[in-house]
């Protein structure tokens, strides 16, 4: 069961170019999370915005919970403009985690911007597991990448600032054609079109793979049916994201 916590703000400071990580105190969700939920943010006392915000839960320590964000609207406006000793309404954690358990060897993280963000806790429950990682960063420029608590980077850039000049999926299919990664799973979260293409990258070589969306959500629990994404499986067309994901093989869904 998800817990909700009005949660004061330990730390809210600015780690990349406009990407903030905010340290919220909370000892029941950071010991229930897993590497891929989420949890649901009132961003304000009052009454807009009146929906809560998605955010994965990036890491955890003893007593508290760290989220990375960055500055897309209203409700992310006013989460980075909480100090030290505010409080934020929180609901979580909500939704399925990543599948770090399952039968594979080398885990392939794949980011595209904010993506990284579930990927220092899922980092650190891989390592528990004995699995071995390599990450692969994508962000604009070398000004918007966040790397720590990674293990075995490959950066790509936009503007080819850092890393490999292109995009993060193009930076994967260019080293595993000189590396070896041997009986690996994909682990990949970005916005849309990103996934899309590391979708069929995965289809293409043949890895098993994982994805986890960052599409529109509301209520976080399954009530307001806000969030479906399209699936393979003929017997039921949509999943809602925020129950069922947000995390899916992705031979099991349509991304549009
Ligand atoms: C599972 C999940 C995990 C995520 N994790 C992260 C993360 O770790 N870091 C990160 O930066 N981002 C993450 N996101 C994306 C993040 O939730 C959005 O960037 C955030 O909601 C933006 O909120 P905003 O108010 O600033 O922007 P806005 O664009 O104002 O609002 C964002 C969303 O709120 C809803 N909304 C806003 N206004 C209305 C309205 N009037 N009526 C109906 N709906 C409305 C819409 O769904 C809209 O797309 C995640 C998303 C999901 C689903
Ligand atoms: S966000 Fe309401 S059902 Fe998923």
């Amino acid at each position: 069961m998800p817990l909700q916590q009005v949660a004061p703000v330990l730390s809210n400071i600015q780690i990349a170019e406009g990407i903030f990580l905010l340290t919220l105190e909370s000892k029941e969700i950071a010991q229930l999370a897993r590497p891929g939920q989420f949890v649901n943010i009132r961003s304000t006392d009052g009454s807009l915005p009146f929906l809560r915000r998605p955010f994965s839960i990036s890491h955890v320590h003893e007593d508290s919970i760290d989220l990375m964000f960055n500055i897309v609207g209203q409700g992310t406006r006013m989460m980075a403009s909480r100090r030290v000793g505010d409080t934020l309404d929180v609901l979580g954690p909500l939704g399925k985690p990543f599948g770090y358990e399952a039968h594979f060897e080398t885990a392939i993280l794949v980011g595209g911007g904010l993506g990284v963000a579930p990927f220092p806790l899922l980092t650190r429950y891989l390592k528990k597991h004995s699995k071995k990682i390599t990450t692969f960063l994508g962000a604009r420029t070398s000004r918007h990448i966040v790397s720590t608590n990674l293990e075995n980077i490959q950066i790509a850039t936009d503007d080819g600032s850092s890393g490999f000049h292109g995009t993060v999926v193009s930076s994967l299919e260019s080293y595993w054609g000189s590396h070896a990664l041997p009986g690996p799973k994909i682990f990949g979260c970005g916005p849309t079109p990103m996934l899309r293409a590391l979708s069929e990258t995965a289809q293409k070589l043949h890895i098993a793979c994982e994805l986890s969306l960052e599409g529109d959500m509301a209520c976080g629990v399954g009530l307001c049916q806000g969030c479906p994404v399209e699936t393979t499986k003929g017997e039921r067309k949509y999943a809602l994201v925020c129950i069922e994901g947000p995390t899916f093989n992705c031979n099991d869904i349509i991304l549009r």
